[in-house]
């Protein structure tokens, strides 16, 4: 059986890169909007009064009206065994890894408890208005099974990853070479492309992989040439130091990961804060993506990155965004946004609200390089939808009163808004927000 659904409601999808404040040529917006949504995918959207006779009698009409509508936000970096780790208090990333993260993340050796935080996971992420994220599992298979599983009931377009790591770190984390090698096939065999999933090639860092698992990454990423990758790269001056002891043949932490042909197109590079002009030039020929993660950069003291002067080089570096739960301090990417925007302040540069809801949906679809499935309302595209209510609380609401633009209203949603802006996530066409109790 066929379903067709009609979501009316203030229409607003990016064609490209907003170059400025001003660039309404950037997006689409239709402020009587309708997306006709049939089987999972996007059938039609433009003005209600084109799209409503598309709809057959059948069809369920919603009405979101007054409120916007958006592609789902995606999120670049998380960590799903990490939802116990937030709001840890710590000096800084290793001192954070060490007493808090690797301890957490061993108990998802239990089948029992990583089913129970993957639902959590999707519970929380869906509640955000975010239909896909790139998510780092643990060490063990049973927490990617439990992650690709629980996505498969959701109907989410989910990237993730079995962590390879076989040293400085606890014993109940590490694999081996030839078992992180196994145990990766194993679940691309498994999971890549069962539904909507995606496998990605998930060495945690360089820290914690030999030589010799670096070499059989290397072997994965020449056998899987289509499949992402992801990593973590200059996120914190102790670490790049650590790592280049590790390395010490390696020109710099970027040049560690282009000798095990890491730098390519669809991998992505967790934080990238501290690049030498060397390794952005390294980054930008490749087509590697950089992956900023403001609040966690800004909770772990990490440093600021310099999203538009990076965007800006003669050779620009690929820009995504995410939470890095549970280094990040939320699961909003409006927050996340809002965080971002402060550290331009910091370093003395502007970021406008067309160019953050830009990154949070159609720039990180590019960088994933998954732009024909998500990240905007076109049609024959999968009906991934969030719909964002930018009064949602009594503040809010107040400052509502005085917003005359919807660059306006995109820059309130960013800096007040949170999961009580968001009325609707759809998944594939379906209504999948939680109740607040979930
Ligand atoms: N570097 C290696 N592992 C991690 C992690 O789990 N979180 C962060 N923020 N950085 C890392
Ligand atoms: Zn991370």
């Amino acid at each position: 059986m066929t379903t067709e659904t009609l979501i009316r409601g203030r229409l607003l999808s990016f064609r490209r890169a907003p170059e400025d404040a001003g660039d309404r040529e950037s997006y689409l917006y239709e402020e009587d909007g309708a997306l006709l949504v049939h089987d999972g995918k996007i059938a039609s959207v433009g003005a209600y009064a084109e799209v409503k006779p598309k709809a057959g009698v059948e069809a369920t009409e919603i009405d979101h009206r007054p409120h916007l509508i958006l592609p789902g936000l995606i999120d670049c970096h998380v960590h799903f065994p990490q939802m116990q780790v937030i709001a840890s208090y710590a000096a800084n990333l290793l001192e954070w890894l060490n007493t808090y993260t690797f301890p957490e993340e061993c108990r998802f050796v239990e089948t029992a408890h990583a089913e129970r935080i993957a639902t959590q996971f999707f519970d929380e992420f869906l509640r955000q208005g975010t239909t896909t994220a790139v998510a780092y599992c643990s060490v063990h298979k049973a927490s990617a099974d439990a992650f690709f599983a629980e996505s498969l009931k959701r109907g989410t377009l989910m990237i993730g990853g079995k962590v390879m790591m076989d040293r400085n770190a606890p014993q109940g984390l590490l694999d081996t070479p030839q078992l992180g090698y196994d145990e990766t096939r194993a679940v691309i065999e498994q999971w890549h492309g069962k539904g909507r999933n995606h496998v990605a090639i998930t060495p945690r860092f360089a820290i914690t992989s030999t030589p010799e698992q670096m070499a059989m990454t290397q072997t994965l990423a020449e056998e899987f040439p289509d499949l992402h990758i992801q990593t973590h790269l200059s996120e914190n001056h102790d670490e790049i130091r650590y790592t280049c002891e590790l390395y010490p043949d390696a020109k710099d932490y970027t040049d560690i990961y282009a000798r095990y042909g890491l730098l390519r197109k669809k991998a992505l590079f967790g934080h990238a804060i501290h690049l030498s002009d060397r390794e952005a030039d390294a980054m930008a020929e490749s087509g590697a993506v950089a992956v900023h993660c403001p609040t966690s950069n800004l909770f772990l003291g990490s440093g600021l990155f310099p999203l538009k002067a990076i965007k800006r080089r003669e050779k620009p570096v690929t820009v995504a965004v995410a939470t890095d739960i549970g280094g990040g301090s939320s699961y909003s990417m409006f927050k996340t946004m809002d965080e971002a925007y402060k550290i331009q302040q910091l370093l003395g540069e502007r970021m406008n609200p067309l160019e953050s809801f830009y990154h949070m949906t159609l720039g990180n679809a590019v960088a994933l390089d998954l732009a024909d499935r998500i990240g905007t309302l076109d049609e024959g595209t999968d009906a991934d939808i969030v719909v964002l209510n930018a009064a949602a609380t009594p503040a809010m609401r107040l400052r509502m009163e005085t917003v005359t633009s919807l660059s306006e209203e995109l820059f309130l949603l960013q800096t007040l808004g949170d999961d009580r802006s968001v009325v609707e996530t759809y998944v594939a066409g379906k209504a999948s927000k939680p109740g607040a109790e979930a």
